[in-house]
């Protein structure tokens, strides 16, 4: 069952002019959630916006005793719930509501977890490479973004021993252009005997052509789709997915319940 609590806000960092992350005093959601799984939040005061906003557990913080304390966001500014958030101060308290949502199926060691990641759509895999790190399960971040100042956390994914490939489209870091050329190129060079899963976050661009590339290589992938939600509890419909049932034919899940992980070679991405 899903929590409701009014947080407070234990710090906001800022990373950018335009990203930062938050952390809330929300234990019990915390020590609850799994990779992939969001909170759905808004200012405990007010009525601007009305509607709470979907943000992916981006760390579960703990204390020295691995006690769940608290959990961040990542959230990038883009309209008037996520300026809010990157002004918000210590203190305040925010609604917040979770976990929710299906989480990511985490796979085991010998098998390998390829992360692909654009801009903010790096939210919800520093639990996941947490999670697969504890496995033994060997991780790579596939992680593009559109300059290098927009590249967070690279050294917190390098001390989980995440093997790093990075994109930007300016050229200011890694590759020129966009994550999916590497990814393609190196599912190419694996060899079919190699178990790779790929897991999947950021623009609906870039995940159906992750969906694409991984079944052109006929391998598996889980794709963490991003649409706008006004309940995240399966009650307003805002949320749908077209999604190939089993009996081959397309129809609409709410992504809020049936993902926001789908697997990436059910969805119709058009
Ligand atoms: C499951 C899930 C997890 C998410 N996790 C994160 C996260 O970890 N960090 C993060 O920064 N963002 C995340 N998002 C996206 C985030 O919810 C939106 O950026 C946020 O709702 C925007 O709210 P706003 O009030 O600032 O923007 P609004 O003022 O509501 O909208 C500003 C503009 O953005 C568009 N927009 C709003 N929501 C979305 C959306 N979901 N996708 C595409 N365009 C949108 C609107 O149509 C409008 O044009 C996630 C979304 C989902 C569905
Ligand atoms: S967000 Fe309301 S049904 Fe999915």
């Amino acid at each position: 069952m899903p929590i409701d609590v009014s947080a407070e806000v234990m710090a906001n960092h800022p990373l950018s002019t335009d990203y930062n992350v938050l952390a809330l005093a929300a234990p019990a959601i915390a020590a609850a959630a799994a990779p992939g799984q969001f909170v759905m939040i808004k200012p405990a005061d007010g009525f601007d916006p009305l509607l709470r906003r979907p943000f992916s557990v981006f760390e579960v913080l703990r204390d020295a005793r691995g006690t769940a304390t608290g959990l961040t966001i990542l959230s990038k500014r883009i309209g008037v719930s996520t300026t809010q958030i990157y002004d918000a101060r210590p203190g305040q308290r925010m609604a917040c509501l979770g976990p929710l949502g299906r989480p990511f199926s985490i796979v085991d060691a010998p098998d390998e977890a390829w992360m692909v990641a654009g801009g903010v759509g790096l939210a919800p895999f520093a639990t996941l490479a947490a999670a697969l790190g504890a496995r033994g399960v060997h991780c790579t971040l596939f992680y593009g973004a559109r300059r290098a100042a927009e590249l967070f956390y690279l050294d917190f994914f390098r001390d989980l021993g995440v093997d790093l490939v990075l994109t930007t489209e300016d050229g200011s870091a890694g590759e020129m252009g966009r994550i999916v050329a590497p990814l393609d190129r190196r599912l190419a060079s694996r060899p079919a005997s190699a178990r790779v899963m790929i897991y999947a976050c950021g623009p609906e661009g870039m995940l159906a052509a992750t969906a694409k590339i991984a079944a052109s290589h006929g391998r598996p992938c889980q794709v963490s789709v991003e649409r706008i939600m006004g309940c995240g509890l399966g009650g307003c419909y805002s949320c749908v997915v077209p999604v190939r049932g089993d009996d081959g034919r397309f129809h609409h899940v709410r992504s809020c319940i049936a993902g926001p992980v789908l697997a990436g070679d059910q969805v119709r991405w058009d």
